[in-house]
């Protein structure tokens, strides 16, 4: 293993840029593989079973690129597949999930609200996580249908947008939360959107610098961590529409950049 091979990061769609940018920003000498499985998501609605040979195809193709370690970016592949990911790859599989934990540290009305995919909240992980914290908070979830669709269309802020979250925001407001956790990293583009409608005492949390900062400490204890002095580069890829693919990209990035056929 190669300290200048890449950190792999996958997620399936466009969400998990939100992890990469955050990555980038912590550890700027890293190489960056970034993998968006935009053809066959959403995967919010998808089986456990579906979700782990896709995260296990995507997974094998960053190793033959030579990742040196890979962050599952997404909270639904996480939840579903990462216990049966990592005993199937001996590299290290950093997981994101919703900041169940962060929340109930900073709650005052001991109720919480976690939006998330319909997958993501009938899973036993997320079950499990939820019942950790049972005896101190209630937690309020909120599945949201089309929402990671109207990311992936860019359309962070038009009126279709604003009416979902409008209604998965607005219900969760109704049974008294006072934090709102981002449990899909798509809903991170949507934070400013969350942020106008929830109002300015509720909190937003998630968990993107805390994954990056797990990436680098993993890294770290591997010994893995890059010695290149260079600034790392990022190579982008996605099993959606390439032409499509470069503008989404280039858009959430925040600089024109190319993308491969995954
Ligand atoms: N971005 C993903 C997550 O964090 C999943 C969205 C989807 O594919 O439904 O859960």
């Amino acid at each position: 293993m190669n300290n200048s091979n890449s950190i792999g990061v996958f997620d399936s769609g466009l969400g998990g840029l939100s992890i990469a940018r955050r990555i980038r920003e912590i550890l700027p000498n890293e190489n960056l593989l970034y993998v968006a499985d935009s053809a066959h998501g959403p995967y919010g609605d998808k089986s456990a079973a579906f979700i782990t040979q896709r995260s296990s195809a995507i997974i094998d193709f960053l190793l033959e690129q030579k990742a040196k370690t890979i962050v599952v970016a997404c909270n639904t592949a996480t939840v579903s597949s990462i216990q049966e990911l990592r005993a199937k790859y001996r590299v290290p599989i950093i997981g994101v999930e919703p900041g169940i934990k962060p929340a109930v540290f900073k709650t005052n009305t001991r109720i919480i609200g976690v939006l998330a995919t319909t997958q993501t909240l009938k899973s036993t992980s997320f079950n499990e996580l939820s019942s950790n914290f049972s005896d101190k908070v209630k937690i309020e979830v909120q599945a949201c249908p089309g929402l990671m669709e109207q990311v992936e269309a860019l359309d962070l802020a038009g009126h279709k947008t604003e009416a979902l979250v409008k209604k998965y925001v607005g219900s969760l407001l109704e049974r008294g939360v006072d934090n709102i956790v981002l449990g899909c990293t798509h809903y991170i583009f949507l934070a400013p959107l969350i942020r106008k409608i929830a109002g300015p005492a509720i909190e937003i949390i998630n968990t993107d610098f805390a994954v990056a900062k797990e990436t680098a400490r993993r890294l770290t204890v591997a010994n893995l961590l890059s010695s290149n002095y260079a600034l790392g580069q990022e190579q982008f890829y996605s099993s959606g529409d390439q032409p499509t693919a470069t503008k989404q990209f280039s858009l959430l990035w925040g600089e024109p950049v190319s993308v491969s056929q995954f």
